[in-house]
C-alpha cells in the first residue's frame, strides 16, 4: 500500500512526539512492505517565524496532495499578544477549515495500567472507553460577527449552526455507535440557547434513520459532572465544537493524562490527524513529552485513510504492552510507585517499536502455521 503523510510537527513538543510517530509508522510500512512517504511541513508559530504565516500556501497545497495529515501541535507564548487571527493556532484552524473534516473523534479509554494515574477512584475509570465525536467546524469558533471592538470595551462571538451541519456530523456519531455499543449521548446547552435547541431537534430526527441506536440528550454542564461520576455510562458523544473541546480535555482525567489522547478528523478532502494535547512549550526539548498520544494518533490514521486494522490494533496492543511493562514518562509516573520505569520521549518510541515488532512478529509466525 502507497501513503503520502503531511508532517505538521509545529511547535513546542510537536516535533519531537510527531518523530516518535513517524518512526512507529515507518516500523509498520517495513513489516508489511507498504510504501509511506513523509511530507514534513511548516504550521503554527515555526511557520509564522519562517513565513509570516501560521498556514503558509505552500504548507497547504501540499496536504492537499497528501492521502493524510498527521499534525504535532501549535502554540508559542512568543506570539500570545497577536490577534487569534495571527496566532499559531490560526494555522491549526485555518487548517482544519481548508481540509474540510467535521467530524473529530476522540477516543477516552482507561487504560488498566494508568489506573492508578486517574485522581478518580478505579472502580470508577475501570471498562471506560468513551468516543466523542466533537463537531469540527463550526460553532463559535467560526461564527460570524466575531470581534473586540477595544474602543467600546465590548467583544462577541457567535455560536451558529445550520442542520446540515449538524445532521452530518451526526450520522458520523450514529453510523460508529453501531459499531459499539449502540449508543450515543448528544450534548447540548438546550435549555438557554437556540442553536442548542436545533441541535437537539436535528440530532433526534437523525436518530430515526437508526432505531437500532439508544440517543439520550445531556446539558453540557450536568454531562461535565456525570462523565467524572459515571463515565462508564457513556459510549458515542455526540457534541459542538467547543462544548467537545473542554468535555475531551476533562476526559483526560479519566486515562490519566491529556498526553495519552489521540484524535481524528473525518469527513473532509484530506483527513487530519493530532493528538488532542498541546504545544507544551515549558516541556518542549526536555525529553519528558508523552508520545503515545500521537502514536495512538498514528493507528487511527492507518485504521481509518488506509483501511489498516491489523496494524493499528498492533500499536494500540503495543502501547497497552508497553504500558502494562511499568515503562512511564513523566506526565505518567505516578510518585515513585512500585515497578514503575520513567523514560524519555525518544525512549518510550522505541519501547512501543520493540513491542510493535514483537506483536507483528508473532502474528506473522501464526499466519504461517
Ligand atoms: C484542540 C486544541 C485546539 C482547539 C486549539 C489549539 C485551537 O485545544 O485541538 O483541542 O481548540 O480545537
Ligand atoms: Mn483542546
Amino acid at each position: 500500500m502507497r501513503l503520502k503523510i503531511a508532517i505538521l510537527a509545529g511547535d513546542g513538543i510537536g516535533p519531537e512526539v510527531t518523530n516518535e510517530a513517524v518512526n512507529i509508522l515507518k516500523a509498520v510500512a517495513e513489516f508489511g512492505g507498504h510504501d509511506f512517504t513523509f511530507v514534513p511541513l511548516l504550521i503554527g508559530g515555526v511557520a509564522i517565524t519562517a513565513t509570516g504565516s501560521p498556514l503558509p500556501t505552500a504548507t497547504l497545497d501540499a496536504c492537499l496532495e497528501c492521502d493524510a495529515a498527521l499534525m504535532g501541535a501549535v502554540g508559542d507564548n512568543k506570539f500570545n499578544e497577536l490577534t487569534p487571527d495571527k496566532r499559531p493556532e490560526a494555522g491549526l484552524l485555518q487548517i482544519r477549515q481548508a481540509l474540510g473534516g467535521f467530524a473529530n473523534l476522540r477516543p477516552s479509554i482507561a487504560f488498566p495500567a494508568l489506573a492508578i494515574n486517574s485522581p478518580l477512584r478505579p472502580e470508577i475509570t475501570e471498562g471506560v472507553n468513551i468516543l466523542f465525536v466533537r463537531e469540527l467546524l463550526g460553532g463559535l469558533y467560526f461564527g460570524s460577527p466575531r470581534a473586540w471592538d477595544k474602543a467600546k470595551g465590548e467583544a462577541w462571538n457567535t455560536m451558529r449552526y445550520n442542520k446540515a451541519e449538524v445532521t452530518r456530523v451526526a450520522r458520523v456519531a450514529f453510523e460508529l455507535a453501531r459499531k459499539r455499543s449502540k449508543k450515543v449521548t448528544s450534548v447540548d446547552k438546550a435549555n438557554v440557547l437556540e442553536v442548542s435547541q436545533l441541535w437537539r431537534a436535528t440530532v433526534t430526527e437523525v436518530a430515526k434513520d437508526y432505531p437500532d441506536v439508544t440517543l439520550e440528550h445531556q446539558l453540557v454542564d450536568s454531562m461535565a459532572m456525570h462523565l467524572m461520576n459515571i463515565p462508564r455510562n457513556f459510549d458515542v458523544v455526540l457534541t459542538e465544537n467547543l462544548f467537545g473541546d473542554i468535555l475531551t480535555d476533562e476526559s483526560a482525567v479519566i486515562t490519566g493524562s491529556l498526553g495519552m489522547l489521540p484524535s481524528a478528523t473525518l469527513g473532509g478532502t484530506v483527513n487530519l490527524y493530532e493528538p488532542v494535547h498541546g504545544s507544551a512549550p515549558d516541556i518542549a526539548g526536555t525529553g519528558k513529552a508523552n508520545p503515545l498520544g500521537t502514536i495512538l494518533t498514528a493507528a487511527m490514521l492507518l485504521r481509518h485513510s488506509a483501511n489498516l486494522e491489523q496494524d493499528a490494533a498492533a500499536i494500540e496492543s503495543a502501547v497497552n504492552k508497553v504500558l502494562a511493562a511499568g515503562h512511564r514518562t513523566a506526565d505518567i509516573a505516578r510518585g515513585n510507585a512500585a515497578g514503575q520505569h520513567l523514560v524519555s520521549t525518544s525512549e518510550m518510541g522505541k519501547l512501543v517499536h520493540q513491542a510493535l515488532a514483537e506483536i507483528i512478529d508473532q502474528r506473522q509466525s501464526m499466519h504461517a502455521v
